[in-house]
């Protein structure tokens, strides 16, 4: 799990204090269950469980620690009982047949250019401390996930096809505009944030500092004419509806998370 969302964090750079947890429990207690939804979770549980067994792939992300590797069999374990009774539908699964197809090239196209931001860091010493804080176990992170999906990204790369398709439909930052989006919304109802936070001014504040800082990131972006054609395009993988996130999805402590880690 923490791998995707690792994915994710490194390359948007914008909720990188959210923490992995918080998101995985909005997925969880957000997934669409329509079909096409389903759809989506049984490529996207099905990639993350690839990643989660991929011992290249736990390495890095646990630095070897083996409690960490267990709490991967047990999200394994999860996501597989999320899937089984939609597998169980026949009909379900071979409807879901495109969708797949389309959801697993996206993906390969996320963890490619995944490889490239990682190795475009590693390259910039400035950038490497920034984001490891310096600490030479978040290095060896960094060096360790580029190295395991290294393979991957030189396929993606070598066929034209689909290096193109990833080109011009792909962009992680995209799925960081819709989350951003929801964000900005979110911090717009005063009355909805008093009653999340308990009319707490401070922690109201810091929500709505964060959402700031999401709504200048967005401008900024959307000034960019090629990622906003590429996000106009980019196929939807994701099984929940980011739009229906409500305050009260948000694990406890998140918001404030969100509003100082932006
Ligand atoms: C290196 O990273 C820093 C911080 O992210 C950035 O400001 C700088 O432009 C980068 N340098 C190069 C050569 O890309
Ligand atoms: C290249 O990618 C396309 C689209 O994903 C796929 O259909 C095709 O089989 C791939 N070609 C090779 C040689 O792997
Ligand atoms: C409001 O939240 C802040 C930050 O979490 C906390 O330090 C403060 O004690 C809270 N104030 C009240 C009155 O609960």
């Amino acid at each position: 799990m923490r791998s995707l969302f690792v994915l994710v964090t490194l390359t948007t750079g914008a909720f990188a204090q959210m923490g992995a947890v918080g998101l995985f429990g909005i997925l969880m207690k957000k997934l669409d269950n329509s079909p096409q939804g389903q759809c989506h979770q049984l490529s996207l549980f099905t990639n993350i469980i690839d990643l989660a067994n991929n011992p290249k792939v736990v390495d890095a992300l646990t630095g070897g620690d083996p409690s960490k590797a267990q709490m991967s069999q047990a999200l394994v374990s999860i996501l597989n009982a999320q899937m089984d009774p939609i597998k169980a539908n026949k009909a379900t699964v071979d409807n879901c047949q495109p969708t797949i197809a389309t959801d697993n090239e996206v993906t390969d196209c996320l963890e490619s250019q995944a490889v490239t931001q990682l190795n475009n860091i590693l390259a910039n010493q400035t950038a490497v401390d920034a984001m490891t804080k310096s600490n030479p176990q978040n290095v060896d992170m960094l060096k360790k996930l580029s190295a395991a999906l290294d393979d991957k990204a030189k396929a993606v790369k070598a066929n034209a096809t689909e290096s193109g398709f990833c080109d011009s439909t792909v962009d992680v930052r995209c799925i960081g505009q819709k989350i951003m989006t929801q964000f900005v919304k979110l911090a717009s109802d005063d009355a909805a944030l008093n009653a999340h936070f308990a009319n707490n001014a401070t922690q109201v504040q810091q929500f709505k500092d964060g959402a700031a800082k999401a709504q200048t990131r967005l401008d900024e972006q959307r000034k960019d004419e090629k990622l906003t054609g590429v996000c106009g395009k980019m196929p939807n993988i994701l099984p929940i509806d980011i739009g229906s996130v409500t305050l009260d999805d948000l694990p406890s402590g998140m918001g404030i998370g969100m509003g100082m880690g932006m």
